[in-house]
C-alpha cells in the first residue's frame, strides 16, 4: 500500500521543479500526512558503534534535513537514525536557484546547494524542543563559506550541539563550497581533527558527555589521499568516517542534467562510493567504525555496503526516486538477509566481500 502511494505521487513530484518537492516533502513529513510502516527492528538488525546502540543499521543521509525540521518523522519511516544539516554557524542562502537536477535516466541527482541553511541557533532551537525524545539523531557540521577561520567553524558546531546530539558529523567533502575539500589534505585534516576533538572534549568537561565524531569524505580520492586520511585518522580521537559525499565525476551517463555543475549523488556513484569504503576500512583496519553511503536504493545495495566493510548505511537520492516507502522496504530486506545467512546479526555479514571490492579499480 505505501509503496503504491510511493508510485502515486512520484509523477506529481517529478512535475515540480526538485527544490519544491523536497519542500513539500518536508512539509509533508511536518504535517503527519506521510503514512508511516510499523517498526520491525529486531535484534539481528541491532548495531553497536562508538557507544551508541542503532536499533537498525540504516540512516537518512546528511542534506534532507538540513534545518533539523522532521527528524523524529524520518525515524517513523523506520530508519534506525537519522543526520541533520549540514548546519553551518550562520545562516546561509546558497548558490543561486536552480540548484538540485534530477538524472531521471541515470537514477541520480546534481546538487549545488552550497549549504543553504538557517544556520546553528535555528537548528539548536528545534534540537532543545525535541530532547528526551530518543532515538538516534546526528548533526552532520560545516562551515560558512566565507568564515575567517574554518576551523574555528566547526569547534562552533563541535559547542552548540555536543549536549544536544547523538552524534557529529565533521563534513568537509562538499564539493559546493569552494575550497573545503582541501581540509582532507594531510596538513590541515591533522590541524582539524586535533581542534575538533579538543572541542568535544572541552564541551565532555562542560557537562555535555562524550559525543562521538565522524569524518565525512569524498569519493573523489587518489590512492595517496586515502592513506594520508587513515594516517590522521589513526592518529586523532575521532570515532568513525562516513563514504562518502556527492562525486565530481561523471561517467557514462545518458540524462541531458548530466553536465550541470555540482555533486552527484545516485545510482552511478554507487561503484566509486563503496570501491573508496572497502579501501578506506582496509587501511584504518577492523575496529574503526564507518558508514557506507552512495547510490543505495534497495537492500541488496544496502548489504553491499555492508559486506564492502560498513557498519551502518545511509541513503538520500534512493528516496527520490523510490519514495518513502523504502527505508522500511531496506530494513525488512537486510532482516530477512541476516535471517537467511543463518547468521546472529548484520555486523557477521560485514567485510564478507571486502577484497572484492578493494581490489576494484576506480571508475574513470
Ligand atoms: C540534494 C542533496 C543535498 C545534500 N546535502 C548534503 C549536506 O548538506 N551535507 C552532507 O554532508 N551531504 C549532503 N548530501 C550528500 C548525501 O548526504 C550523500 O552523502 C550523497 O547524496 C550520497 O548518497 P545517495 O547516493 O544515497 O544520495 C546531499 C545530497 C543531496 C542529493
Amino acid at each position: 500500500m505505501r509503496r503504491l502511494i510511493d508510485r502515486l505521487a512520484r509523477p506529481f513530484l517529478f512535475s515540480l521543479d526538485p527544490e519544491q518537492a523536497h519542500g513539500l516533502a518536508i512539509k509533508a513529513l511536518e504535517t503527519g500526512v506521510t503514512p508511516f510502516p510499523p517498526r520491525r527492528d529486531t535484534p539481528r538488525l541491532r548495531t553497536e558503534i562508538a557507544g551508541l546502540a542503532f536499533p537498525n543499521p540504516l540512516g537518512m543521509a546528511a542534506g534532507f534535513d538540513k534545518n533539523a525540521q522532521v527528524p523524529d518523522a524520518l525515524l517513523r519511516l523506520g530508519f534506525g537514525f537519522v543526520e541533520c544539516g549540514t548546519v553551518t554557524p550562520r545562516p546561509q542562502s546558497g548558490n543561486e536557484k536552480p540548484r538540485i537536477f534530477r538524472l531521471v535516466e541515470d537514477r541520480a541527482v546534481i546538487n549545488r546547494l552550497g549549504f543553504n541553511n538557517e544556520g546553528l541557533e535555528a537548528a539548536k532551537a528545534r534540537l532543545e524542543r525535541r530532547t528526551g525524545r530518543g532515538g538516534i539523531v546526528g548533526i552532520n557540521i560545516g562551515t560558512n563559506k566565507d568564515a575567517a577561520d574554518r576551523i574555528a567553524a566547526y569547534e562552533q558546531g563541535v559547542h552548540a550541539f555536543a549536549r544536544l546530539a547523538s552524534y557529529l558529523t565533521i563534513n568537509i567533502s562538499s564539493p559546493n563550497t569552494a575550497g573545503l575539500r582541501d581540509l582532507q589534505g594531510k596538513e590541515s585534516l591533522g590541524l582539524l581533527l586535533s581542534r575538533v576533538c579538543a572541542a568535544r572534549d572541552a564541551a565532555a568537561r562542560n557537562g555535555a558527555g562524550h559525543t562521538p565524531l565522524f569524518l565525512k569524505i569524498a569519493p573523489d580520492l587518489d590512492e595517496q589521499a586515502m592513506e594520508d586520511i587513515a594516517t590522521e585518522l589513526a592518529g586523532s580521537a575521532i570515532d568513525g568516517l562516513i563514504v562518502s559525499n556527492t562525486t565530481l565525476s561523471r561517467s557514462d551517463l545518458a540524462s541531458a542534467n548530466s553536465s550541470e555543475t555540482g555533486g552527484m549523488s545516485g545510482a552511478p556513484l554507487f561503484e566509486r562510493s563503496t570501491i573508496v569504503l572497502a579501501r578506506m576500512r582496509r587501511l584504518v583496519g577492523p575496529k574503526l567504525p564507518i558508514i557506507g553511503v552512495g547510490g543505495v536504493h534497495s537492500a541488496e545495495t544496502a548489504l553491499e555496503k555492508i559486506k564492502a566493510g560498513a557498519d551502518l548505511v545511509q541513503i538520500y537520492t534512493g528516496m527520490i526516486y523510490e519514495g518513502a516507502s523504502l527505508p522500511a522496504r531496506i530494513v525488512k530486506g537486510l532482516d530477512e538477509a541476516v535471517a537467511r545467512a543463518g547468521v546472529a546479526n548484520v555486523a557477521k555479514l560485514r567485510d564478507s566481500h571486502l577484497d572484492k571490492w578493494a581490489d576494484r579499480p576506480l571508475p574513470d
